[in-house]
């Protein structure tokens, strides 16, 4: 196994140079953009920190890289990073299941809307297209996101936006949990910054505990 030694321009070089992913990370992370791992990880670094998977949990959801469903007005999100160990290797293969509210702060419970699952490719990288979710009573914005690999679940933990007013008064947000936004903004609508499909890039690795 290669160990994946991650800088800031090297994981980011290497997010736009693969492939057909390369086309949609580089408009979303824009051409001289670079985003720091969320954390970094070495051996001596932590894994990503778990949360809940609250109530609105749903198994089975598709496997699908775009979340986004026709006609929402939402501004939207390109998720982009790397599923590693502790020891920084690539997890392949490893399963990234995201899901929250919609345009209005609601769950589908009922079906999938605004739930999908996607796989690391061989350099352990994801990519997901989906929305900025609308708050929800007593909840700041966030996404919940399950993280397995060789079938077993190894992660589950929400993901959390900068200089969102509701982080100071939640008291499951951590700051650990923060996405990287491209254009360091809110999730509110901001001209400012966009990326040039207008959608906010956003980065979150995701380190676990697995021996490789
Ligand atoms: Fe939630």
């Amino acid at each position: 196994m290669v160990v994946y030694r991650p800088s800031r321009r090297v994981v980011v070089s290497g997010v736009l140079a693969a492939g057909s992913m390369a086309m949609s990370a580089k408009a979303a992370l824009g051409q001289e953009r670079e985003l720091p791992l969320t954390p970094h990880c070495g051996e001596e670094d932590p894994t990503t920190i778990a949360q809940t998977e609250g109530p609105f949990f749903r198994a089975g959801s598709p496997g699908r890289a775009d979340l986004v469903e026709p006609g929402s007005k939402a501004r939207q999100v390109e998720l982009t990073g790397f599923v590693v160990t502790r020891g920084c290797h690539p997890v392949a293969r490893a399963v990234v299941d995201l899901w929250h509210a919609d345009e209005r702060g609601a769950y589908d419970n009922k079906g999938y809307r605004y739930r999908g699952r996607v796989y690391t490719d061989e350099k352990g990288r994801y990519r997901i297209r989906t929305i900025v979710p609308a708050l929800y009573p007593g909840r700041t914005r966030h996404y919940h996101v399950n993280v397995a690999a060789g079938g077993k679940l190894l992660l589950t933990t929400q993901l959390y936006f900068p200089n969102e007013p509701g982080n100071r008064r939640d008291g499951l947000y951590r700051k650990e949990l923060l996405m990287q936004i491209a254009d360091g903004g809110s999730a509110k609508n901001s001209a400012k910054g966009r990326a040039k499909d207008d959608a906010m890039a956003a980065r979150f690795d995701f380190i676990i505990d697995l021996r490789m």
